[in-house]
């Protein structure tokens, strides 16, 4: 219908996106056959038929157990190159990507393996599908700050190869805060700052990443509606918030898409965007989000697509001449 095709060829940027888990089962499986890994699952289906999660840890489990096929150049460009192909097809003229590095290292693949071939898928979707893309480079918030200086250490060398650091993994008892140091440093190199938080967490962890890590987008942040000073803070700085609706009822943040709060989010005066997250774990990329949501909540329509996608242009990191392109 109308409303479908405009959210599907509306100009848009995705800024959420893992791309650990854009891996879908079947790249899983050819990878692990090509690099000699073996799975604790015996085929694509019985992989599938694992991804029933209960909250955010129990999908961490899965989603760091897919990525241990990831293991040359290749493997992280044909990943990257897979979801650049998706995304284009979703309407998406610029992606920004997250990567968690130490999911690699911590397993003896080199921070220049994981580099080298999303840069490559980069510059050839750049090329060869006209898509705008940057990385940021996410800490994994369950392992130490020193562990998160070590991470950036290694990536300093590649500076000009990522835009800005991110915080992800498990949320509770990890507060932003715990990150203070090393996102001060990120600061002083010029970087740009996101962290996840108000996805499990309380609001007490979207003040503590707005207050003490300085971050300029919040991903996630839907339990920031618990609290009205918090939503008159973000409104006030129109501070985006990178939403993911289905990855919201998987891991049962929301019992139903019809119960997600992104309409309210919006009405509420919120710079709110929609991501995909972990689309080969959640049911779906980019426009799947986007249609489910339109048809689970009546709040959303024509006006509120377009408010969505000049939003997430406005939130990208893009330069100002691309963004006025797009808009
Ligand atoms: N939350 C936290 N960490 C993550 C997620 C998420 O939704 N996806 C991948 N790592
Ligand atoms: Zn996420």
């Amino acid at each position: 219908d109308a409303l479908a095709e405009l959210l599907r060829t509306m100009p848009k940027t995705e800024l959420h996106i893992h791309i650990e888990g854009s891996l879908e089962p079947e790249l899983i499986f050819e990878l692990a056959r090509r690099n000699g890994v073996a799975l604790a699952y015996p085929d694509v289906d019985g992989l599938r038929r694992a991804y029933a999660f209960t909250d955010l840890q129990s999908f961490l489990d899965i989603y760091y157990a897919g990525a241990s096929v990831l293991q040359t150049e290749a493997d992280f460009f044909d990943m990257a190159m897979a979801y650049f192909r998706r995304a284009v097809a979703d309407g998406v003229v610029h992606a920004e990507l997250f990567f968690d590095p130490q999911t690699h290292t911590d397993r003896g693949v080199p921070f220049e393996t994981v580099i080298r071939g999303l840069t490559r898928a980069r510059e050839t979707a750049q090329r060869e599908l006209g898509l705008s893309s940057a990385l940021i480079l996410c800490f994994l918030r369950h392992l130490s700050e020193e562990a998160a200086f070590e991470t950036l250490e290694e990536a300093l060398p590649w500076r000009d190869h990522f835009v800005g650091v991110g915080l992800d993994s498990s949320e509770r008892g990890h507060p932003p805060e715990k990150f203070a140091k090393v996102f001060a440093r990120c600061r002083e190199l010029g970087l740009r700052l996101v962290a996840h938080a108000g996805e499990e967490g309380p609001p007490a962890y979207v003040w503590s990443a707005l207050d003490v890590l300085k971050v300029e987008r919040i991903d996630h942040g839907v339990r920031a509606l618990e609290d009205a000073n918090l939503v008159q803070r973000l409104a006030r700085d129109r501070v985006p918030l990178t939403v993911c609706p289905l990855s919201n009822v998987k891991l049962r943040v929301f019992d139903r898409l019809s119960d997600h709060n992104l309409g309210q989010l919006l009405a509420s005066g919120l710079v709110a965007t929609v991501n995909s997250d972990d689309p080969a774990y959640f049911g779906g990329y980019l426009h799947q989000n986007f249609v489910e949501t339109f048809a689970a909540l009546p709040a959303l329509q024509a006006p509120q697509a377009y408010t969505l996608a000049r939003n997430s242009i406005e939130a990208s990191f893009a330069q100002a001449s691309a963004k006025a392109r797009w808009i």
